[in-house]
């Protein structure tokens, strides 16, 4: 709650700490009305800070002081100055002990930063800046500290009591009370501090480490969700196993902690061995999750634990530098990810979150460099940007400098940098050392916003036998940059012959032994590749595997396109092939005529797709999902969201008629024999047959129909339940669809984690999540404004998936979001900026859309005391 403007803080500004903390002591006092934290600090000055007989000055937030006390002398209030944000003392010896102590009210916590409560159990979410929520600290990654936190808090109620490190203590206290006291060798920032306090049950398991050494691994859930555990565990040691492989990294504490708790900002928190997940981000059941939820668990699971290295032993010297850890992790998942899964398809699902979603801000009001430059509020920066383009960059090193090099400079950097606060510049300096490779022009990437956009022409001259390719490059401007100058690009290409034949790739006449397939570095605004040998126009394949976070124009025809999807090599390009051309299908249908013929060749080729069952499954289960609504919008300008469903709407209905018999077929082909497993041939089955149902659906089907209400029935988990389910939504089967949706709430009303899919099924769909049912799924008895994914299921749903609802020419949903985003801005500003995204996207929109969308962000500009978070999203987006 603020009056005046929120202050900007700049990476230029940047001192280090002045004063260092060795280390805490930190003795929690828990009880029903609140928290009393005893923080005794050892301080002593900083030897590499100029600023001599600096005050001390310790961040706070929400805390109310009862004492303080220097050496072990009380200090007097003329002695200290506390201003809310700021605990201030004005001199201070060289090296002392400050012990502070406050009170808290984690009951009354609906930031969820800081301590809180979730489901009667105490825990903490301290990143970036939410440890000065439980006592003063200086609040900056930079200041590293061992940690030794005592618990207390009735037993009864709380028998579980954790915080980082080892139990190096425990006992019995007077009135029903006990205590825990936890002790973490590793010096860390205190935005890695964890408390967890509840009744919780408890799940064990071993791994023995390269070096032989045992690590209890530890799982804490409340009992109704003890069965949910094994996917997690599992997730866990296989993360541990690839670290060890991949990286040459080994776990360091003899304990691993993993927590669910129900309300929960982001996904998940990797505190120094004693990882926080959300429960949506964690638990999983056959019965209750999803095909795409195993994976997503999995993948946090490993992202968490492989934070401990890239992240917590080598941490962020400050916030800016915050893809320092993240992006690097990212990558670190998505590699794991795909050893462990199919690697083109998991490509391809990083490609297409990176192509809707980040391009969409890279390109938007909220536009910033991997590293940016300044912020008002840091929790609006954990972005798609810092996260996703962060990992590209971290990728396009990898591909540059080869595995061996890579692994190298990783090691390097590790060595290097242990136990230190370090930043993106100096992970690409151990690369550059480990490989003596150059990386300055590369460093672009980390300081320049914004998607490089790549204009490819080519000529062929038939009587030299030479191939020309002119690659330009140029990076659009955003907020505060233009004239960019041109990065350094990593371009995977190849050119198939008329038969598809990779053809070798001769950049000399004369080249032996040319491959087939070339990595081109683009570093100057314009280049021209000429290929020798080449006896007809080749087809280009290029930026394959997506060998960089660009976007590519080329004039491909849809000859070419449809050449491309059954004769590329490479996985991704094929499937890539495939989107280009149901993307111009569709866009040359928005606005066209009800009567316009959809291109017949798409049909041949879906046909093709699903009838050819040597094909890869996983692959084509891919290659069948049409762009999404989001990325069509990204691609237009002027965007007009109702006419851009109606036209895809249309191809997919045309589809469906002239394949009707093959999706039949192709349901029939892929139906289950054996148990539940998850692979990628048996996730690829469900998918392709969860696709023919929709797909049935869309046109009601009545074969289609009885197949998913049968489906829905007896199915023996949650993907082909919510497949069926999903499909039953989205038609026009009303009778049907309610009794499902009834269905599946009496079955599944007591779980919270499918009750989020529950309601965002219908807030996704344009036939069940109209404004009147947002309403009223508003009101409902399971929905709960104070749980974040209640929200985001709801509310986040609709405004993010359900575009053609969202975007109503009335500006109602506009204005629904507008008001849900004032309402929450008291309670969790974090959550409220995040739901402010699809009004900052207006400038996309045609005038019509635009212009409302614009009054929404202003009526929510004008609210009293907007919080910082929505303060800097909506003027960012005016400005
Ligand atoms: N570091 C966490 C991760 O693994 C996310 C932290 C969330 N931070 C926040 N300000 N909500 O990506
Ligand atoms: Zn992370």
């Amino acid at each position: 709650m603020r009056s005046n403007q929120p202050q900007t803080i700049y990476l230029s500004e940047y001192q280090v700490p002045a004063y260092l903390v060795d280390h805490v002591d930190l003795r929690f006092e828990l009880f029903e009305e609140g928290a009393r934290v005893h923080s005794t600090l050892s301080v002593r000055r900083n030897p590499d800070s100029r600023a001599a007989s600096a005050p001390l000055e310790l961040d706070g937030d929400s805390l109310r002081l009862e004492s303080v006390a220097l050496d072990g002398a009380e200090l007097s209030a003329a002695d200290y100055e506390d201003r809310g944000d700021q605990l201030v003392i004005a001199s201070v010896p060289e090296q002392f002990e400050l012990s502070v102590v406050t009170w808290i009210e984690p009951q009354n916590n609906t930031r969820l930063e800081g301590l809180y409560k979730s489901s009667g159990m105490f825990c903490t979410q301290c990143e970036a800046e939410g440890f000065r929520c439980i006592t003063f600290f200086p609040d900056r990654p930079d200041v590293m500290a061992r940690f030794r936190t005592r618990i207390e808090a009735d037993k009864a109620s709380y028998p579980v009591l954790l915080s980082n490190g080892n139990d190096v203590d425990r006992g019995e206290l007077e009135g029903g009370r006990h205590f825990v006291t936890w002790e973490d060798p590793f010096p860390k920032p205190c935005y890695l501090f964890a408390l967890v306090a509840g009744d919780l049950v408890e799940k064990r398991d071993t791994f023995r480490t390269c070096s032989g050494r045992d690590i209890d691994l530890r799982m804490y859930v409340e009992p109704r969700n003890a069965e949910k555990c094994d996917h997690a565990m599992d997730s866990l040691k296989r993360s541990m196993s690839w670290d060890e492989e991949v990286y040459g990294r080994e776990y360091d504490l003899d304990i691993f902690m993993i927590v669910a708790v129900d309300d929960f900002n982001m996904g998940a928190m990797e505190n120094k061995g004693l990882n926080i997940f959300n429960s949506s981000c964690v638990l999983a059941s056959q019965d209750t999750a999803t095909d795409a939820a195993f994976q997503r668990i999995e993948a946090i699971v490993a992202h968490e634990y492989f934070h401990n290295w890239s992240g917590n032993r080598v941490t962020c010297r400050d916030w800016f530098q915050l893809s320092l850890k993240e992006g690097f992790t990212v990558f670190r998942d998505s590699q794991f990810s795909a050893d462990m899964g199919s690697p083109t398809v998991k490509r391809i699902e990083d490609v297409t979150l990176l192509r809707t979603a980040q391009f969409a801000e890279d390109a938007g009001p909220m536009a910033h460099p991997v590293r940016p430059a300044s912020y008002m509020e840091i929790s609006n920066f954990y972005t798609l940007t810092i996260y996703e383009k962060g990992a590209e960059v971290v990728r396009m090193i990898h591909n540059l400098l080869g595995p061996e090099m890579f692994r190298k400079g990783s090691d390097l950097y590790f060595e290097r940098h242990d136990g230190q606060a370090v930043t993106t510049d100096d992970f690409v300096r151990a690369m550059e050392d480990a490989s003596g490779r150059d990386l300055t022009q590369f460093r672009l990437w980390y300081e320049q916003a914004g998607t490089p956009v790549l204009n490819v022409s080519d000529e062929f001259d038939a009587e030299q036998g030479v191939y020309r390719l002119n690659i330009a490059q140029h990076i659009p401007d955003t907020p505060g940059q233009s004239n960019k100058k041109p990065q350094h690009i990593p371009f995977a290409l190849g050119l198939l012959g008329s038969r598809g034949e990779p053809l070798p790739l001769k950049l000399e006449a004369g080249e032996e032994n040319a491959p087939a397939e070339r990595v081109l570095e683009l570093t100057e605004a314009s280049h021209t590749f000429e290929f020798h040998g080449i006896g007809e126009r080749p087809v280009p394949s290029l930026l394959r595997h997506f060998s960089a976070p660009v976007r590519v124009n080329y004039p491909w025809s849809r000859e070419q396109l449809l050449f491309l999807m059954s004769h590329d090599p490479d996985g991704f390009n094929r499937w890539d092939a495939g989107q280009r051309l149901a993307v111009d299908v569709i866009q040359s249908l928005v606005g066209a005529p009800k009567d316009a013929a959809v291109e017949p060749r798409l049909v041949t080729s879906y046909r093709h797709l699903i009838c050819d069952s040597s094909l890869d499954q996983a692959l084509v289960a891919k290659m069948l999902q049409l762009p999404s609504e989001a990325y069509l919008i990204e691609l237009a300008d002027n965007a007009d969201a109702p006419a851009i469903h109606r036209a895809r709407e249309r191809v997919l209905k045309h589809l469906a008629i002239s394949l009707r018999d093959e999706l039949v077929a192709c349901y029939r082909r892929n139906l289950e024999s054996g148990d539940y497993e998850i692979t990628p041939e048996a996730i690829a089955r469900r998918s392709l047959r969860n696709t023919a149902l929709a797909w049935l659906l869309v046109i009601n089907d009545e074969e289609g129909r009885e197949l998913a209400v049968r489906q829905f029935r007896s199915a023996d988990n949650m993907t082909d339940r919510m497949g069926a389910l999903r499909a039953l939504v989205n038609s026009d089967y009303e009778e049907d669809r309610n009794l499902a949706l009834e269905e599946f709430y009496q079955q599944f009303r007591e779980d919270p984690q499918v009750i989020e899919q529950w309601f965002s099924v219908q807030a996704a769909s344009d036939r069940a999540g109209q404004l009147p049912q947002i309403h009223a799924l508003l009101e409902h008895p399971a929905f709960d404004w104070k749980n974040p994914n209640k929200v985001r299921s709801v509310v986040g749903a609709f405004a993010g998936q359900n575009l053609s609802a969202f975007h109503n020419p009335d500006g109602s949903g506009y204005d629904f979001l507008a008001e849900q985003v004032c309402r929450l801005d008291d309670s969790n500003p974090q959550i409220a900026a995040r739901l402010v995204t699809p009004l900052t996207r207006w400038r996309k929109f045609a005038p019509e859309y635009s212009e409302q969308m614009k009054a929404a962000l202003e009526r929510i500009r004008d609210k009293d005391g907007l919080s910082r978070d929505v303060y800097e999203v909506v003027h960012k987006s005016l400005a």
